[in-house]
Formats: C-alpha cells, sequence, structure tokens
C-alpha cells in the first residue's frame, strides 16, 4: 500500500511517500530563512511559499521514492491544526491530486501524527495502547492518553504560550539566532541554571507565559541598570524550567494511569537533549523519542498516521 502525505501546516512544505508504513521519501522545503528576519513566523509569508513550493517538493518526493502518480493508494494531508492559508495550500493541492489519482483521501491531525512518528523507522509491533503522548511544539504542549490511533483524551494542555513558542520568545529577548529553542539547546550549562519563578501544582494546566514574563522583567531590569545580561544563564535556567514542568505533570499522569504501557514524546522541543537526558534516567519507564530527524513537522508522520488508521481500524482499548 503506498500512501502520500502532505504537510503543510505551518512553514514547511514537505511531500513524503510511504510504502506498508516504511519511508520511501520525505521531501521538506523550509521557509525559516523568509521567517528569519522577523523573529517568528509571518503566516501570510508562509502561504506564499507553500505556493510556489508545493509542487517541486511533488515532483522531487515522487523521483527519490521512484513511483509513478499512478502507483499512489491514498492521498492523505494535514487538515489541522495549523495556519488556516498554509493548510489551504496542502487541502487543495491533496484533493486535486486524489481526484486526478481516483483515490481516497485521509484527513490527517497533525498533532496526532507528531505523537506516533517514533515509529517511522521503529517497529510498529512495540506499538501498545493505551499509552501516553507528550506533543511539545512550536505551537502546542499537551499531554494526552491514547487508546487508538484516532482515540485519545487530552490530560492536560497549554492554556497560553507553547513551550517552544516560549523558547523562541526567549531566546528573541535574548537576541539568540532564530529558532530559540534549538539556539538554547546548544548553549545549555547545568552550572549556570538559577531559580526563575515557582512551578505550578501537578494537575494545573500547562502555563509558560509567566515564564516568559519573568525572563523579560529580568532582562529590562539589568538593561535599566546598565547591568550585563548572563544569556547562557536565563536560557538555561529558562530550559530547565519547562523540562522540570514537564517532570512535574508527567510523574503526575504516570501515577494517575498506571496501566499506561509507554510514553510517546512528538514535536519539535521533543528534538531537545536536556529533554532526552532527563527523561532517558527514569527507571521502569519507556520513553521513546523520535529520531531526530522526524520531531519537526515533516509529511512522513502525516502519511504514517494514516496508514496506522487503516492498518488499526476498530482495535481499541
Ligand atoms: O513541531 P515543530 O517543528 O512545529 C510545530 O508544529 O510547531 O516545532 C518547532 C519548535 C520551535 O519552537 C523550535 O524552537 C523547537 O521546536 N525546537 C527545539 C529544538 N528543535 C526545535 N526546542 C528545543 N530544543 C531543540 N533541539
Ligand atoms: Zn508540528
Amino acid at each position: 500500500m503506498i500512501i502520500i502525505g502532505i504537510e503543510t501546516s505551518c512553514d514547511d512544505t514537505s511531500i513524503a511517500i510511504i510504502k506498508n508504513g516504511k519511508v520511501l521519501a520525505n521531501v521538506t522545503s523550509s521557509s525559516t530563512k523568509v521567517h528569519e528576519q522577523y523573529g517568528g513566523i509571518v503566516p501570510e509569508l508562509a502561504a506564499r511559499k507553500h505556493c510556489t513550493n508545493i509542487d517541486k517538493v511533488f515532483q522531487h518526493a515522487i523521483k527519490i521514492a521512484k513511483i509513478k502518480p499512478n502507483d499512489i493508494d491514498y492521498v492523505a494531508y494535514t487538515s489541522e491544526p495549523g495556519l488556516i492559508g498554509s493548510l489551504h495550500v496542502g487541502k487543495v493541492f491533496a484533493k486535486q491530486l486524489a481526484a486526478l489519482l481516483g483515490v481516497k483521501i485521509i484527513q490527517v491531525n497533525h498533532l496526532l501524527a507528531h505523537i506516533f512518528s517514533y515509529f517511522l523507522d521503529h517497529d510498529i509491533k512495540d506499538l501498545k495502547f493505551p499509552f501516553l503522548s507528550v506533543v511539545v511544539s512550536g505551537g502546542h504542549t499537551f499531554i494526552a492518553i491514547n487508546y487508538s490511533v484516532n482515540k485519545y483524551r487530552i490530560l492536560n494542555s497549554s492554556i497560553d504560550d507553547a513551550c517552544g513558542e516560549t523558547l523562541d520568545k526567549i531566546g528573541r529577548l535574548l537576541k539568540l539566532p532564530y529558532p530559540g529553542g534549538i539556539s538554547i539547546d546548544k548553549i545549555y550549562n547545568s552550572k549556570k541554571v538559577f531559580d526563575l519563578i515557582k512551578h505550578s501544582i501537578a494537575d494545573k494546566e500547562f502555563s509558560f507565559s509567566g515564564l516568559k514574563t519573568a525572563v523579560s522583567n529580568l532582562i529590562n531590569n539589568l538593561r535599566q541598570k546598565k547591568k550585563k545580561i548572563d544569556t547562557v544563564g536565563i536560557a538555561s535556567s529558562s530550559l530547565k524550567w519547562i523540562i522540570d514542568d514537564l517532570e512535574i505533570k508527567i510523574k503526575y499522569y504516570l501515577n494517575k494511569y498506571p496501566k499506561t504501557k509507554m510514553i510517546l514524546f512528538g514535536g519539535g522541543v521533543s528534538a531537545n537533549s536536556l529533554l532526552r537526558k532527563t527523561f532517558t534516567k527514569w527507571r521502569n519507564t519507556k520513553f521513546l523519542f523520535p529520531t531526530i530527524q522526524y520531531t519537526n513537522d515533516n509529511a512522513a508522520m502525516v502519511a504514517l498516521w494514516a496508514f496506522l488508521l487503516l492498518k488499526y481500524r476498530g482495535k481499541e482499548c
């Protein structure tokens, strides 16, 4: 079974082709450079970039996968959530392709696709329900319990900024290269960590705006007093705060749902070195992280989710 995945929810135009769950091609054209100068994604520019890139990315993917368009059995595309203009480009492309080929179309939730991305290059036999998922991306932060490929319940979700967005904003305040999440990962130093603000209690929703405000106030105070800004210290303390917060909440939900078989991480921030180091240390809990190339937005995860949906249809717990 050959599935083409189309991902255009944010700034990356990505098209992948998978055969029986195995990746044949995963081509991504990133528009990060365009947004860099603005310190964040400009939706209109992202949508325009998708328009100019999508056909080239499609041709490239077909070539790498060594298939003909007629070999495709299903077209899967990201239908939500995301930037409306960006999503629309992917939707129109997917619908036209499916109509031309006379094949079925599968709408994919981008966040569910992130959850299962570990299985892009690991054995699907290890997929055991129910499990807890932790999505930490630029736009979302949540913990969910998953009962099947498309049956899940969100247990805790950020009420304000997502953790990736917070790191990007703190990076900008510290004048670090965009995106801040990656820059902060690179300069993290455990010896430079100091206390910023208190953590909320375990069963309260994620909230990262307090951290961002604390960092902003600290930097403004230091600037006013003409004091030196400890970039590495502030960046490291912010990252440590976010990871500690994730740890507090994950511990709480693991206790609440003892039947959970494993914890699957997904989303851009799951590439973070401190995050991986912290959770790998936990004994008795199986934490699974996607391979780094699949932590960020990619179409392979979109196609894989469609494949899993077809494979596990009707199998729930
Ligand atoms: O999942 P993703 O590619 O896009 C969304 O769906 O939002 O995540 C992008 C986010 C950005 O905020 C970026 O700064 C963050 O992931 N990120 C990282 C790392 N790599 C990407 N944050 C911390 N450490 C990293 N190594
Ligand atoms: Zn994403």
